[in-house]
């Protein structure tokens, strides 16, 4: 039997999701990978997917969209990527269904894992490190990224922003973290003591972050919060400014007078790995899966793991996920 995570309607995640029990899948037909699973993680956005799923399906919908394992079986005539072969260890995403003990994967998403990495490392190799791929692009194409601009990012002790913090030390690109509370500003500078970090705790923390800039302009923001806390990146951009929205833990809209955007010339992008399939070329995705595994394997010490539960504390580690503090990823075992 294959034990899969699904749902049939939105709402809270530990009300919603269950376990169920189906036949094993048959063997893999061309382009598919049989798969079966040693790890899988939980991103708070495929939390957010099951809890704004709209109304009520027909059939159950798979959750999930990453997962580690062994490779059981390839279809015949299959074009695989590099190094993906049976036995061997593989990550896939993006793969709806990928919270389960066997995966049929489209070949297309399937990705060898190096020797080198951990299966913790390799449940969390392609999601976040391709994120923050995506970020850094959208930083790039402002000008002054990499000269005198600075970025600014918020949750910046998140899985995404210690990834995004280690990439900016790694090609000595200026940044100002900012969290949310003090003992979040002390973990992360416990961890980065060269990357100045800001706590909103503080009602002056935009003065703050200015003092940390020492003068230059901040360029960029990365946000994945939205809602006042955009308002406040807007505000500290400077002209020309472009404020990256990736994420939307806030619960309140943002609010923002044309005049904002008009008076300082700023951007305003959303940005989502879940159009990363659809926008980006074969030849794209290929280089960006090839830095995703340089970052794992730059960065390992920041894949954290929080904790790792088995299939059947799915609950738990639904809860675990969203958790206030967490460091690191939720795995499941399964
Ligand atoms: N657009 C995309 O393609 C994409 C891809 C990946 C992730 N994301 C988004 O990026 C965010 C981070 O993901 P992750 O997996 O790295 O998360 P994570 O490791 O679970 O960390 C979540 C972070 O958000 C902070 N946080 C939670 N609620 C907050 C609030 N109300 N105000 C300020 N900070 C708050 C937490 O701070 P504390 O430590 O203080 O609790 C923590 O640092 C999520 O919103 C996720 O949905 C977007």
């Amino acid at each position: 039997m294959n034990r899969r995570v699904v749902h049939t309607r939105g709402g809270l995640p530990a009300d919603v999701l269950t376990v169920v029990e189906e036949p094993e899948p048959a063997a893999p037909e061309q382009g598919q990978v049989l798969i079966r699973t040693t790890a899988f993680s939980v991103h708070p956005g495929d939390l957010q997917a099951v809890e704004a799923y709209p109304g009520t399906a027909a059939q159950p919908v798979p959750a999930g969209l990453e997962a580690t394992g062994v490779v059981e079986a390839i279809g015949s005539g299959t074009r695989s990527a590099p190094g993906v072969e049976v036995g061997g260890r593989v990550t896939v995403f993006p793969q709806p269904g990928a919270w389960s003990q066997w995966i049929v994967a489209d070949a297309g998403t399937v990705v060898a894992v190096p020797d080198e990495l951990s299966d913790e490392v390799a449940a969390q190799m392609l999601a976040n490190p391709l994120t923050t791929v995506m970020l850094r692009r959208e930083a790039q194409e402002h000008l002054a990224f990499g000269y005198d601009g600075l970025v600014v990012q918020t949750a910046a002790g998140s899985s995404v922003g210690r990834l995004v913090t280690g990439v900016c030390r790694f090609h000595n690109l200026a940044l100002v973290n900012v969290v949310r509370s003090d003992r979040g500003a002390a973990e992360l500078h416990k961890r980065f003591p060269d990357v100045p970090v800001v706590s909103t705790e503080h009602p002056d923390w935009a003065d703050e972050v200015r003092k940390a800039a020492g003068g230059r302009p901040v360029s960029v923001a990365l946000d994945p919060i939205g809602g006042k806390s955009a308002e406040s990146l807007l505000d500290l951009l400077a002209p020309g400014g472009k404020l990256v929205e990736y994420g939307q833990i806030a619960e309140e809209a943002i609010s923002v007078h044309a005049s904002t955007l008009l008076d300082k010339s700023l951007t305003l992008r959303g940005k989502n790995i879940g159009r990363w399939p659809a926008e980006a070329s074969a030849e794209r995705r290929a280089s960006d899966v090839a830095t995703a595994k340089q970052i794992a394997l730059e960065l390992k010490d920041q894949f954290e793991v929080a904790a790792t539960y088995g299939l059947g504390e799915l609950a738990d580690a639904v809860e675990h996920a969203v958790r206030p503090g967490k460091v690191g990823l939720v795995l499941v075992r399964p």
